[in-house]
């Protein structure tokens, strides 16, 4: 299933009187962005911090303020939206929203179509630091995580009161994050996913080094992609500029050697590792402490190189019982050198990509590859890395027969 974006799901989006209310409107942004069908409602707090008109206007439908208007009752009932209703976000939830929810009110029609809605909740609390921590609000944090509830425990940081401490909203991207984790099945429950993604540096000098064009892209988005699933995530991540994806373990690899043995220690206990790095096969033979001078006299040097290992070939999980992804970046022949890769580095899946191209490979957005098995080969259409992650993960899902 599509698990990249939130294409006509039915989000209600409860704000809080939180001064974070305004990172709300960006977040209803970030939802409308992955096409999600969005429900703003607001507490009477909310709408002391933030116009309702923002939310109206953003998200193309009137924000629900009052439990009692009749316009608003006209146009869709509370608990229609609460049956309507495919996951609820609360954010910023405040702590009084907290209690109110942990106590069953039904004062408000944020509170009313908790109530009565079956969908998950995705709750985000903001507050002061001295409120996060009171044991009132822990108990009702408790009661909800009880009942199923996604809590994202709030960042710590410098806090609207002037002080510093736990109670600021966790990032609207989190936040998204989380949504699109409540709505997603969760079939890679209990697996442990090694990922591998970017490129590696080989240095020659303090200031040079020998890389490539890889973003890091394609295995951020299986890396992503899999912790949306339920998997345990280790990214083993060579220099990039990405953001990388909450609720995964992050290790930085900076050479080909490097990468080698962080995949040789994380890839025990895992069930699949997708290897999408492009580590740099070539590195210079040797390396100067002392930066190489040019001269006007002198000529460039030449700079002699050696192999680095090959990290595939090296590990050679699958004989371990590892599901292993390779990817294979081609200029010709593709098919033909997927499935010279696929055998010579015994690889379950080959992701084979045209670099050719200008909208696939290094540094897009977007991928077009052709997806080689043992017994099949099967050609994708252009499609978002996020898309492309979800295509390779069920291939390993009907492959591990889970
Ligand atoms: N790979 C690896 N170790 C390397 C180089 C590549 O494990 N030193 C992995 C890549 O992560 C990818 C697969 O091998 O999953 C194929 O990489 P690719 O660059 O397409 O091929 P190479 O093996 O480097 O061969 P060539 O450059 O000759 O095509």
């Amino acid at each position: 299933m599509a698990t990249e974006d939130l294409r006509g799901k039915h989000v209600v989006l409860g704000v809080s009187g939180s001064i974070a209310a305004y990172k709300a409107v960006y977040l209803l942004r970030l939802l409308t962005e992955r096409h999600a069908v969005v429900w703003p409602v607001l507490t009477r707090g909310a709408a002391r911090f933030v116009g309702a008109l923002s939310f109206s206007a953003l998200a193309g439908r009137r924000a629900v303020c009052d439990l009692w208007s009749a316009a608003e009752a006209g146009e869709i009932g509370h608990v229609e939206l609460a049956h309507r209703a495919e996951v609820l976000v609360l954010a910023p939830a405040s702590a009084d929203l907290l209690n109110r929810l942990a106590a069953g009110r039904a004062d408000d029609p944020l509170c009313a179509i908790a109530l009565a809605t079956d969908a998950p909740w995705v709750v985000a609390p903001a507050m002061e630091s001295g409120m996060w921590q009171h044991p009132g609000t822990q108990a009702s944090v408790s009661v909800l995580r009880a009942r199923g509830a996604h809590i994202l425990t709030p960042d710590a940081g410098a806090l609207a009161s002037g002080r510093a401490g736990e109670g600021r909203l966790v990032e609207p991207e989190a936040i998204v994050e989380a949504t699109l984790t409540a709505i997603t099945p969760q079939d890679l429950a209990g697996r442990r996913v090694l990922v591998t993604a970017g490129p590696t540096r080989e240095p020659l000098d303090p200031a040079r080094f020998l890389s490539n064009a890889s973003s890091g892209k394609m295995g951020y988005a299986v890396a992503r992609v899999a912790r949306r699933r339920g998997a345990r995530v280790t990214l083993v991540s060579g220099p990039t500029t990405l953001t990388p994806p909450p609720g995964v373990t992050i290790v930085p690899a900076t050479s080909t050697e490097a990468m080698l043995q962080a995949c040789q220690q994380h890839v025990s206990g895992a069930d699949v590792w997708v290897m999408a790095a492009a580590p740099a096969d070539f590195a210079p033979a040797a390396y100067s402490s002392t930066k190489h001078k040019k001269s006007d006299d002198a000529p460039a040097p030449t700079v002699p190189l050696r192999r680095t290992p090959d990290i595939l070939k090296t590990v050679n999980a699958r004989s371990q019982g590892v599901v292993v992804v390779g990817f294979a970046a081609e200029s010709h022949d593709l098919v033909a050198n997927a499935q010279t890769k696929l055998q010579a580095k015994n690889l379950d899946l080959v992701v084979a990509n045209d670099i050719t191209r200008d909208d696939s490979g290094f540094g897009t957005d977007t991928n077009a590859v052709t997806l080689v098995s043992r017994d099949e080969v099967t050609e994708l259409a252009l499609m978002s890395k996020e898309a492309l992650a979800s295509e390779i993960l069920d291939r390993v899902v009907a492959l591990e027969h889970l």
